[in-house]
């Protein structure tokens, strides 16, 4: 029977090798198993990520990894396992040379600047900002195995998230998937909205989508104060596609 549960560190192999395989996108799966299962382990660790596997039997079939705030969690991440991941990091481009090149190129500015900030030569975003940013929660990965997919597993796996999200007092996520990939139809399928379109650093165009995770979040606040119906809505207990205009309340 297919449970839904937190990430356990015996589950780490198997999730790292789903994420490799499947989800190619950004720098991190071309790192290897062990950096991603160091980064995997950072989120069920975090006290603002959330980390689950889908588990039918004995056999890990699917994962899941998001944030309650994002910012909150990249700061502990950053403090807690900084170090461990840059280590790793390090060694997995000392065996790949191409990618520690993707990686200067790309990405080496904005991480010396991450780093910069977390020892104080920079001023924090949050404190270089007027007022209290909201925290925004991000569904950063979902997986399942390719052997079990249109089963029904990835919906179950959102609903978790959703769940324990919302237990959080978070009522709205966001997420990011490529262009033309498997995740587009599947979040378009759960009633995701679409709020944006842009470049990854790699050239690849990415879709951005708002999840909404509870009924009380189909009202809020848009575009700085305007509050606006939103189309999307999703259900606690089975997200759904959008209700068509005739059926709004
Ligand atoms: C995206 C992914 C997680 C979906 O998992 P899944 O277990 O197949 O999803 P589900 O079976 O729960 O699908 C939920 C709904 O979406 C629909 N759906 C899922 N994949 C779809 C696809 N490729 N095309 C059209 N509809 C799709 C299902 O039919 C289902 O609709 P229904 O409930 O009305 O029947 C899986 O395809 C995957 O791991 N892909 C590779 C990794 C990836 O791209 N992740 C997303 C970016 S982070």
């Amino acid at each position: 029977m297919l449970s839904i549960e937190p990430l356990n560190q015996a589950d780490i192999p198997a999730t790292a090798n789903l994420h490799r395989q499947n989800l190619r996108l950004g720098l991190f799966p071309k790192l290897g198993r062990h950096f991603l299962g160091l980064y995997q382990e950072s989120f069920a660790r975090s006290p603002y990520g959330i980390a689950l596997v889908a588990r039918d039997e004995d056999a890990v079939v699917g994962a899941l990894f998001g944030t309650t705030s994002n910012a909150e969690h990249y700061r502990w991440v950053t403090r807690n396992f900084g170090s461990k991941l840059a280590l790793a990091g390090c060694g997995a481009m000392i065996t790949r040379p191409q990618v520690a090149l993707d990686f200067a190129r790309t990405r080496a500015g904005r991480y010396a600047r991450g780093v910069a900030r977390h020892i104080g030569l920079l001023p924090s975003v949050s404190s270089a900002s007027n007022g209290a940013p909201r925290p925004v929660s991000v569904l950063s990965h979902i997986v399942t195995d390719v052997n079990v997919r249109r089963r029904g597993i990835g919906r179950r796996l959102i609903e978790g998230f959703a769940d324990r999200a919302t237990v959080q007092g978070v009522h709205r996520a966001l997420l990011v998937t490529e262009e033309g990939g498997l995740g587009t139809p599947f979040f378009e399928r759960l009633g995701c909205r679409l709020v944006g379109r842009h470049k990854s650093q790699d050239g690849a165009t990415l879709r951005e989508y708002r999840l909404i995770l509870d009924e009380e979040g189909a009202y809020e606040d848009l575009d700085g104060g305007r509050v606006a119906y939103t189309v999307v809505r999703a259900y606690p207990k089975r997200l759904g596609a959008a209700p068509s205009l005739s059926q709004r309340p």
